[in-house]
């Protein structure tokens, strides 16, 4: 039995008192006991990513299938040392040779990152180091090369590691205080929505927990993008924040897999990442509300005829309905057993993908019958938007 609870109130503290706040979850930390801390992403369920009995109580306490990599958080490129192969010259350069990788000086790059000369030490593709100038701190994560030494736990025998550097000033702050690595998969129940609110992570998860850090609402609110940068092309495993047009910029080649085509992949490679999925997480059910989400899939125009009409006859057969609407309807129900929550207020697509899985959260705590929303277009921030919402979905609906 645990004791109860210690919620650390880290969001707007004096930054003076940060340190000694955070002093129960880093102590938690060391202990080799998961704590929930806050991301820019979402809220990270968290344990030393160098102690594998510590990672094993992450897949206890959420109950996630072992067969799931983790992502491992650091807060200085120094910590990768700790978890990327080193460079073997000869073999790493021939590699890139053969993949045809642009190599970039890195220390010429402006970055948050300070000196990045430490990359070349470590088997870190060139091309990846103007994306990581660029990127990180911040929503990205990159499937580096393992050392043989980081624990099957983390990787599920993968022989890469995902590695992340979040931007959150509090995240950073417990990894610094730590001193080690954290690996950190979301701080949800397997399968239900991620946390973005500290609530959400009281709901799933206080009873097994003796640390929560509160960091305030996760400002993204859709987890990180998953780049693998290690294969020939480049590509996004999971879409987030980072799009596919921001990388381009600094990383030309790279593609995204979608489901309804995926430039730069061949027929055969696409049947291959349904079949074998790159990331294990792909291939289980996500982000479920307990009430089925019906998803209206096409344009507004063709959707909203068909959405309405649904609705009213759902209504009409006694079933209790909660609508999570792009931007406020401009046909209101006025019924009791509807209810509506506006995702964003103008149809701002950063703004729903902030409030996608509180929405879902919420629509859920109602216990309706059905869940019902639309489709956004897949493109840039919608495409990640799109990729939570259909994993969600019970039924899709699809109308041109
Ligand atoms: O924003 C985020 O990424 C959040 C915050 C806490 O940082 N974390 C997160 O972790 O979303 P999680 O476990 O919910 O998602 C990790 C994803 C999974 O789909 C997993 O399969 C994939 O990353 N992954 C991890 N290591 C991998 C590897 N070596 N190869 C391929 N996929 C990997
Ligand atoms: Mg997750």
């Amino acid at each position: 039995m645990l004791r109860e609870t210690l919620l650390v109130p880290a969001v707007g503290s004096d930054p003076s008192k940060l340190d000694k706040l955070l002093e129960p979850a880093v102590d938690e930390l060391r202990a080799g006991r998961p704590v929930a801390i806050p991301t820019e992403t979402v809220y990270g369920l968290a344990a030393n990513a160098l102690c594998p009995e510590a990672c094993k109580l992450i897949f206890a306490t959420k109950n996630r299938p072992m067969d799931n990599p983790l992502i491992v958080h650091i807060a200085s490129l120094e910590m990768l040392r700790t978890l990327v192969r080193p460079r073997m010259c000869a073999i790493d350069s021939h590699r890139e040779r053969n993949g045809k990788e642009e190599v970039t000086s890195s220390s010429s790059l402006p970055s948050l990152l300070g000196s990045t000369d430490i990359l070349d030490d470590l088997a870190v593709p060139s091309s990846l180091k103007p994306v990581l100038c660029r990127f990180w701190p911040g929503p990205l994560t990159v499937l580096l090369p393992r050392r043989s030494d980081v624990s099957d736990v983390i990787t599920a025998g993968l022989d890469t590691v995902a590695v992340r550097f979040p931007a959150h000033p509090i995240a950073q702050r417990i990894i610094e205080l730590c001193g080690f690595p954290l690996a950190a998969p979301s701080a949800n129940l397997s399968g239900r929505p991620s946390p973005t609110r500290v609530e959400h992570v009281l709901e799933d998860l206080e009873t097994r927990l003796a640390v929560i850090v509160d960091g305030g609402p996760s400002s993204f609110g859709l987890e990180s993008t998953v780049l693998d940068a290690t294969r020939s092309p480049p590509m996004i495993l999971r879409p987030g924040a980072i799009t596919l047009k921001m990388l381009q910029e600094y990383l030309p080649g790279v593609v995204v897999f979608k489901k309804s085509g995926s430039e730069g992949l061949t027929a055969e490679e696409i049947k291959q990442m349904e079949d074998r999925p790159a990331t294990p997480g792909m291939k289980y059910r996500h982000y479920s509300p307990t009430s089925p989400l019906v998803l209206f899939d096409g344009t507004a125009e063709a959707v909203e005829g068909h959405l309405h009409q649904f609705i009213m006859d759902e209504l009409e057969t006694g079933h209790r309905l909660v609508r999570l609407t792009l931007k406020p309807s401009s046909t209101p129900i006025n019924n009791p057993n509807y209810n509506e929550f506006v995702l964003s207020a103008t149809g701002n697509h950063e703004e729903i993908a902030r409030n996608l899985f509180a929405g879902l959260r919420a629509a859920d705590l109602l216990h309706p019958d059905l869940i019902v929303a639309q489709s956004v277009e897949d493109e840039e921030q919608g495409l990640a938007i799109m990729n939570r919402l259909s994993k969600a979905a019970s039924i899709t609906r699809h109308y041109n």
